[in-house]
């Protein structure tokens, strides 16, 4: 008998072992602490879940019920007080100060699984990260069979770093339904993001309906549908219908105000001025300084700007609202008295960015108004408006948020600042007492390739995953106090669909996820990338789509002294081969694998790489040609 359990145990305990470590707990964004402890929960094929009456936690019991019984086929029942439950989600009756307002406990045992938070939020946490303790079939639309439905024990104690873990969403450049806006609540708060900022007007359309102002959405909404590169397309002509975009009624609004609250998302609604705003000037031809307006039109994506002089650009239509025009103000007392009463949220973003001066300069109105009121410069000329337009805010209850260019010329007293171009204008409005945002392009913003140019829809800049990672919200020398955390920007020029959009935000909405929940101490890239790795398989499962980009490999072009091509490759993660070749045919692992810098053949016409990991395929085919990356490296 002896003989035969030594036997049994020999062969077993590896299994139970391989099966114990094999369960890797992946979850994103990493938790304050995890504690793995031994065993496993079985679900059962029928579900008892105990919770509270709140009315708030509807949406917690919805969420869990909807992904414990569709892809297991479990029956799920829910009551207040039940002997049976197997999951309790328990509201803690004294305050657990460590877990303020949004954290959570949660325990797993063989036996069951308890939820605990102080507010019904940090019960959603807690449930968004109990399932991703569950096998990826889970995150499944489906019944999936042939699943062991299991989770690791463990204790998880968690709660976030930053109150502000935003995304913003671009409605404007493209239109997306208010079912397409849902679709993204419901993805980033798997991920633990609180605030949707809606940019809802631009210069391509206005997307908010204003009932006292019914033009912005019958005329400001709508322009011509063409497909290419945005930025470059040809002028629309007279006869091309103009019927392409939308808006969202304030009905449709509430709604998504609704949906968001119910899922412990805010909305931060955003109209972008006094730049920004051509689909309002073209509604409201009397906004602008400028005669002759009312021939603009609602752009398509044909060139406005002038850029090559650098920020702010040269505008070859006026696309700003005259600060010196006192309609200009009653128009933003209309638009905001109508928004404040849809959106709750305490914050009203109005833009302020890249607001061309270039009309402004020939307008006599301005120089009237720069005389009266003592005004020197351009930028002062904005920082009137934005305090005039900061009392209105004000006036409506709301607090009025900007981009940093508002702090150029004088910062409004109470206006808070999200800092884009960098971090730069975030330290600086933090040291004067105001209250920062940071969502700085070089970390944050996900309209920027994330790629090898030569395969990803073209945009002016590159922000590739591990970049992203490195965001720290919370610059050295700043008062935490007033920094209320970081968000992730997703301009839509380029980005005609859903899918493209969910393609730019994965994965690095994760980075930026990450870099706003977890302590800072806990982000390790190597083990992100294990995360990120395992989160692609739960996409994958729920049909989310994604970039694969950081299997790619990266592609770096230098001049040797003799200034030949020296092309340099390297990939984002660790232990993946890069294998090439200039002969015109589609490399695999029999080809040269790459270990030292390339120089072409004379007279090769492009380069072609694939990566690997062993005998397994994992970046996409990258077909360069040698004009390409000629372009790559000028010769000086
Ligand atoms: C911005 O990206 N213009 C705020």
């Amino acid at each position: 008998m002896k003989t035969f359990c030594g036997l049994i145990c020999f062969f077993l305990t590896p299994l139970l072992l391989f099966s114990q470590s094999n369960t890797t707990i992946a979850i994103i964004p990493e938790p304050v602490s995890v504690n793995r402890t031994s065993g496993e929960f079985i679900l059962p094929k029928n579900i008892v879940i105990e919770a509270g009456s709140q009315t708030d936690l509807k949406q917690v019991i919805s969420f869990l019920k909807d992904r414990l019984s569709v892809p297991t086929g479990a029956h799920v029942s829910v009551g207040t007080s039940n002997a049976n439950a197997v999951i309790k989600l328990m509201l803690n009756k004294s305050m657990d100060t460590k877990l303020g307002k949004e954290g959570y406990q949660l325990s797993v045992t063989p036996k069951n699984i308890i939820v605990r938070a102080n507010q019904p939020a940090g019960l959603y946490y807690g449930a968004q990260t109990l399932v991703q303790l569950f096998p990826k079939e889970i995150e499944s639309a489906e019944f999936v069979k042939n699943v062991r439905w299991f989770a690791p024990a463990v204790e998880i104690t968690d709660y976030p770093r930053f109150t502000w873990r935003g995304l913003m969403f671009d409605v404007s450049r493209h239109f997306f339904t208010k079912q397409d806006v849902k679709l993204y609540i419901d993805k980033m708060v798997r991920y633990k993001y609180n605030i949707l900022h809606l940019h809802l007007t631009d210069d391509e359309g206005w997307r908010i309906q204003i009932k006292s102002l019914p033009r912005l959405t019958e005329v400001g909404a709508w322009n011509v549908n063409k497909t290419g590169y945005f930025g470059t397309f040809s002028p629309p002509a007279a006869d091309e219908p103009r019927n392409f975009g939308g808006f969202y009624t304030q009905d449709d609004l509430r709604e998504i105000v609704q949906y968001a609250k119910e899922r412990f998302v805010n909305i931060l609604p955003e109209i972008d001025v006094p730049g920004h705003s051509l689909a309002a000037v073209v509604s409201y031809p009397e906004l602008s300084c400028t005669p002759g307006a009312d021939k603009y039109v609602v752009r398509s994506g044909e060139q406005i700007m002038d850029w090559s002089h650098g920020a702010p650009p040269i505008a070859l239509v006026d696309n700003t609202l005259c600060p010196a025009n006192e309609k200009v103000y009653v128009f933003l007392d209309k638009v905001l008295t109508e928004m404040a009463q849809i959106f709750p949220f305490e914050y009203i973003h109005m833009g302020g960015d890249e607001c061309p001066k270039n009309f402004w300069e020939k307008s006599e109105d301005i120089k009237a108004l720069m005389q009266r009121e003592g005004l020197k410069t351009m930028e002062e000329v904005q920082s009137y408006f934005e305090k005039r337009l900061e009392k209105i805010v004000s006036s409506k209850g709301k607090k009025l948020i900007g981009w940093d260019e508002i702090l150029e010329g004088g910062l409004a007293p109470s206006a808070a600042v999200m800092s884009w171009r960098g971090m730069k204008g975030g330290i600086e409005a933090a040291h004067m007492g105001h209250e920062v945002v940071m969502s700085p392009t070089t970390f944050a913003y996900l309209d920027y390739m994330q790629a090898d140019p030569v395969i990803e829809p073209h945009i002016y800049a590159s922000l590739h995953l591990n970049k992203a990672y490195q965001f720290e919200p919370l610059p050295d020398g700043v008062d935490p106090k007033y920094i209320k955390g970081g968000q992730a920007n997703l301009w839509t020029e380029q980005v005609y669909n859903m899918r493209q959009a969910e393609y730019m935000t994965w994965p690095r909405g994760f980075a930026i996820a990450e870099s706003v929940w977890s302590p800072k101490e806990k982000k390790n890239w190597n083990d992100f990338v294990r995360r990120v790795e395992t989160h692609f398989d739960r996409l994958d499962e729920a049909e989310t789509k994604y970039s694969p980009g950081v299997y790619d490999p990266i592609v770096s072009v230098k001049r040797t002294v003799d200034k030949q091509l020296k092309i340099e490759l390297s990939t984002e993660i660790e232990g993946l081969d890069i294998y090439y070749t200039f002969d015109n045919s589609f490399p695999d692992r029999f080809y040269p694998k790459y270990t030292q810098p390339l120089t072409p053949p004379k007279d090769a016409v492009q380069l072609r790489l694939v990566t690997y990991r062993g005998k397994k395929q994992v970046g996409r085919l990258i077909s360069i040609t040698m004009d390409d990356l000629q372009k790559r490296a000028p010769i000086k």
